[in-house]
């Protein structure tokens, strides 16, 4: 193993460490969060914070157009600085107090035209913008419906938002949209006679599935529920900016539907490359805002040096250049679809959870793509090691970020990748297969813990059904689910947890046989999506060894994962989840 391997198994298992004993005779505070910590230590969930390494291929970053790294904006902002050696670098105020300036409005102004919205106005991050206007704008009597999968800081806005609706629907689900606005039509008569509001928060790429919303179509169901006109959206353009739309305008201007939007939210930390955020509204949004968003008027300002870059970053998106970049990130994100689909063991890997790359379905059919492309694989964890022991940087994605059962490794394609990294990236993917499904040997397969299975004993198991995840509501439950977040953001399972047990016994059976090797009278259950037991991905097998079989096993304590892992601290106790065959 190389050096830089070695480095980062040691950060990991570092990271790992159990510590709160060490505390225990500390103040209470300390020893309270380092127990908290160590429920993650336990299950190898704790994370750190990186940085990029060395010389790697970057397939992580929101540098999508590449302005940062190729040093464009770099140059840009050295020269735009020079042009004014008297401006103090810092606004050393709220923009309500001496913050604001005629550089910081003069570059409203022209992103407010650029966008083609009535005002523009700026935020220290997209996360504040989010959770400034969905803390601020609800009223008590407005219900606010949101996709299932936005992100983290709309929670955190609703969380302090007046209003007592709070309502989700499945992502990008045209039907369960329509059945939440239906549903709240007939059931709330000040929305249905059109004195509250409505108020859609969506995002026009969302950021860890890598697809767009259907824009138009949620806007036409909401006018045909909402005929009064009392519905209005809130579109996150984060992961948009910059890649779609003519200079990078967004989705929103790409689909002609800036009227039909109440209020947009840009990011400037992604194709931007600066840090920041802007808010595209009209004037009575934009007044409101200063006068009761908390997190624009008790906030510093912006720093000339931030709005300087952001206005060369906009130079850069009016110059020709971001035409050029946005058909390439469209040709590579493409390229990596097709090479992904054309390795030879893609198909078997996807039948049996191993590897699924969701937006490379018919890919050819999509007119637009984003740059974000998730490798859907319960060993995902292994396969963003494998990929970065190859210098190819593409990181895990687990719960709370995703919903459980989903995890993957997230690529973000950048303007300035090259065709030789993504045959890279995918000869990587191919030969981490390759040796996944060596000797048959796949399917017991936990977070990139992954063994041999061979000739075991008798194995009870059960069918554990798709855990729904809903917000949690106080702090018991948060504390409970042990992930730290914030209660709107983490998830509790449904109580009482409808456990549908379906026992079955299971004798000599292998992991990852091909069909044809299999003994009439069984059945491939294929582990992690045990298909025979249920609709897929909807439900996950979880098998119980009894721990008498497992010195009768001939590989089966490879199966728990590497000997130097405690088999609990792996999985829970006695409990792990994998692939079988048997009889059912
Ligand atoms: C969809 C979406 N909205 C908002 C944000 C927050 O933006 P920022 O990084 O500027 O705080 C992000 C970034 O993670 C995002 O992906």
């Amino acid at each position: 193993m190389t050096n830089e391997g070695e480095k980062l198994i040691e950060q990991f298992l570092n990271a790992q460490r159990i510590r709160a004993h060490e505390f225990a005779d500390g103040p209470a505070l300390f020893y309270r969060l380092e127990k908290h910590l160590d429920e993650f230590r336990k299950q190898f969930k704790a994370i750190t914070t990186r940085f990029s390494q060395e010389g790697a291929i970057d397939f992580t970053s929101n540098d999508i157009l590449s302005f940062s790294s190729s040093g464009l904006l770099r140059k840009a902002t050295d020269a735009e600085m020079a042009k004014y050696p008297q401006f103090p670098i810092g606004s050393c105020g709220s923009r309500v107090l001496d913050g604001s300036n005629p550089y910081t409005e003069d570059l409203e102004a022209r992103l407010a035209k650029f966008h083609n919205a009535e005002e523009c106005m700026f935020y220290n991050s997209g996360f504040d913008a989010n959770a400034a206007l969905f803390s601020t704008i609800p009223a008590e009597d407005d219900a606010i419906v949101y996709d299932e999968f936005i992100h983290a800081s709309v929670h955190n806005g609703m969380q302090l938002s007046k209003s007592k609706t709070k309502l989700s629907f499945l992502h990008n689900n045209l039907e369960s949209f329509r059945e939440t606005l239906k549903g709240l039509s007939s059931t709330e008569e000040k929305l249905r006679k059109g004195d509250n509001s409505i108020i859609i928060a969506l995002e026009t790429v969302y950021s860890m599935e890598g697809d767009l919303a259907p824009l138009a179509a949620l806007i036409q169901i909401a006018k045909e529920e909402f005929p009064l006109g009392n519905a209005s959206f809130v579109v996150d353009e984060a992961h948009a900016t910059g890649l779609f739309g003519l200079n990078g305008r967004g989705l929103v201007s790409h689909l002609g539907l800036e009227d039909e939007v109440a209020i947009r939210m840009h990011t400037m930390g992604k194709a931007i490359a600066s840090t920041g955020a802007i808010v595209l509204t009209n004037t009575t949004v934009k007044n409101y805002l200063v006068n009761f968003s908390r997190a624009f008027i008790y906030t510093t300002a912006p720093s000339f040096s931030t709005m300087a870059s952001i206005k060369c970053a906009y130079d850069l998106l009016e110059s020709d250049e971001t035409l050029v970049r946005q058909h390439r990130i469209q040709y590579l994100v493409r390229l990596l679809c097709a090479r992904i689909r054309a390795i030879p063991l893609y198909e078997r890997a996807k039948a049996s959870g191993y590897l699924r790359v969701p937006v490379a379905d018919g890919f050819e059919d999509k007119l637009l793509m984003s740059h974000i492309v998730p490798l859907w694989s319960e060993a995902s964890d292994a396969l963003s090691f494998g990929l970065l022991m190859n210098k190819i940087t593409a990181y895990p994605i687990v719960f709370p970020a995703v919903p459980r059962g989903t995890k993957r490794v997230r690529v973000c394609i950048h303007a300035d990748n090259t065709e030789e990294d993504i045959n890279r990236l995918v000869a990587c993917v191919d030969e981490w297969l390759q040796e996944r499904f060596k000797d048959d040997k796949v399917l017991g397969v936990e977070d990139g813990i992954a063994g041999t299975w061979h000739d075991f004993g008798v194995i009870k198991g059960k069918v554990e059904p798709a855990k729904k995840a809903v917000p949690c509501t106080n702090e018991k439950e948060l504390e409970e689910t042990n992930t730290g977040e914030t209660p709107e953001v983490a998830t509790k399972l449904p109580e009482p947890y409808p456990i549908e047990v379906r026992e079955f016994e299971v004798s000599h059976g292998k992991i990852g046989m091909q069909a044809a090797e299999i003994p009439a009278g069984m059945k491939e259950v294929s582990g992690l999506l045990g298909r025979e037991l249920g609709p897929g991905p909807e439900e996950k097998l979880v098998c119980q060894l009894s721990e008498e079989l497992l010195p009768s096993s001939s590989g089966g304590a490879a199966v728990l994962g590497p000997q130097s892992l405690p088999r609990e601290a792996a999985y829970g106790p006695g409990w792990w989840p994998g692939g079988l065959l048997g009889p059912l």
